[in-house]
């Protein structure tokens, strides 16, 4: 039986894909193959994060019901399951089962089942022992917590994912190792709010809150690099700085979601802090980490965003000189707060001031990068990419290709930088 498997969404989806491919090779089977023409069970694993990609699903299924093999099988997983449920089924009566984002522990029942809908966000995962499948046997992602406590008001992923249940730390410390036994020497630590790990468990547990985590994974023989994403900045306490900045397996880049520079929109957005505590805590982590690397989020156009808010969005990413930034322009999600708002933002002053954020990163990234130019950087490799190239990270992120082949696979090079491009800097191996 072979499997297709599309994955949008954030990386948290990523790893629902490959606990769904390790649960349906083991235990029914399937191997995993390129194109749905080819496939028994099409699964697309969906993202709601924004509304673009639900409006392009019910085309993207329409395709596959008119391609597929007659008796191929369609499934609808991850967030958009969640939030539009049985409502798939109506509108593509064809699809076989809706998987939500918190029950990918059932995929090998549900695939049995005809019209099947499990969508609960209640369900605890937090504890289930899914089987092994990693994309990459390089660098292995590991979630160290499920759902998301926050309230932010644009935000569609706590009612996609439900509430915030960390994982206990001895099946994570277990899991990494297992993965370091398999090869990799770097894991990748993934939940929505990392640094506020510990705080429920679903069980009786000890304890342990991120910083611990990260000392205790650390002590893993053979795990050169720690990394994780998302942390948030309202839980950036001094300790968790500290750990980051004294910790050597700790990679030096750290994602600072920051959404917005203006005070008054994030308190619309119920994010928790101000822009002068992001600034102080930025200001804090440069002291303690002097080559940290520090990438962002940032939504334009929020309800109510006057264009001097904007201005403070602008002015936070001068004076933070982000290395990267994922910036997108506000949009209304069901379900969430920021729906209701009535005081929206005009689409054309949006587009503006979204190119307007793009243009002025660009200038910071080609001057960050310039400075790039003849400097080494310890890089991992993990893919080979076109014309005879290898490419990886560096430990502050910069992804970084240099000629050569398999043999560079999961392996550490000093690589001295000889040209700079936008999204990728090439060098040659010196050590
Ligand atoms: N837990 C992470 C975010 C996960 S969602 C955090 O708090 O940082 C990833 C990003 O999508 C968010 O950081 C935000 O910038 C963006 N996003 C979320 N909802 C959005 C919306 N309604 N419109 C536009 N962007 C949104
Ligand atoms: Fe969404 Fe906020 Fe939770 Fe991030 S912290 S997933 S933005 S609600
Ligand atoms: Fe991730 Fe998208 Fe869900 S960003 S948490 S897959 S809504």
């Amino acid at each position: 039986m072979k499997l297709f498997i599309e994955t949008l969404g954030c990386a948290m989806n990523s790893r629902d894909s490959e606990h769904m491919i390790a649960e349906l090779t083991e235990k029914e089977g399937y191997e995993v193959v390129a194109d749905f023409r080819d496939a028994d069970l099409i699964l697309i694993n969906t993202c709601s994060v924004r509304e673009k990609p639900v409006s392009k699903l019910f085309s993207e299924l329409g395709v596959f019901n008119k391609r597929k093999k007659p008796d191929a099988k369609i499934g609808v997983c991850g967030c958009t399951a969640s939030h539009l449920g049985e409502e798939i089924i109506k509108r593509a009566p064809y699809v076989n089962f809706v998987l939500g984002a918190r029950n990918v522990s059932k995929i090998s029942e549900i695939i049995h089942k005809d019209r099947a809908v499990e969508i609960d966000i209640n369900y605890d995962e937090s504890e289930f022992a899914f089987n092994d499948f990693r994309t990459s046997p390089y660098k292995a992602f590991i979630n160290i917590s499920i759902g998301c406590d926050k309230s932010c008001t644009y935000c569609i992923v706590p009612k996609t994912r439900g509430d915030e249940v960390s994982i206990p730390d001895g099946l994570i410390i277990n899991e990494a190792k297992k993965a370091v036994d398999a090869g990799a020497k770097e894991v990748f630590l993934l939940g929505q709010n990392v640094n506020n790990y510990g705080r429920r468990f679903s069980g009786e547990h000890e304890k342990v809150n991120f910083s611990e985590l990260l000392r205790r994974l650390s002590k893993i023989e053979g795990l050169e690099r720690i990394r994780f994403t998302s942390p948030h900045p309202f839980h950036m306490d001094d300790e968790f700085i500290e750990e980051f900045a004294k910790n050597p397996k700790i990679c030096k880049s750290m994602h600072m979601p920051l959404q917005s520079g203006s005070t008054k929109v994030l308190k619309d957005m119920k994010r928790g802090y101000t822009k002068e505590w992001f600034l102080n805590r930025v200001e804090k982590l440069r002291t303690e980490c002097p080559e940290v690397s520090i990438s962002t989020d940032i939504i334009v156009a929020f309800p109510g965003e006057s264009d001097e808010d904007f201005l403070d969005s602008l002015d936070v990413m001068r004076q933070v000189r982000f290395n990267q930034i994922f910036s997108f322009k506000y949009s209304a999600r069901p379900e969430t707060e920021a729906e209701h708002f009535t005081n929206t933002v005009d689409e054309e002053v949006a587009s503006h001031r979204l190119t307007a954020l793009q243009t002025l990163h660009t200038e910071i990234l080609d001057e960050i990068n310039a400075t790039s130019l003849g400097k080494i950087y310890r890089v991992y490799f993990e893919d080979l990419v076109q014309d005879f190239y290898v490419s990886g990270r560096s430990d502050d992120n910069i992804v970084i290709k240099v000629k050569g082949s398999d043999e560079l696979l999961g392996e550490f090079r000093d690589v001295k930088i000889t040209s700079i491009g936008r999204t990728i800097l090439t060098g040659e191996v010196v050590a």
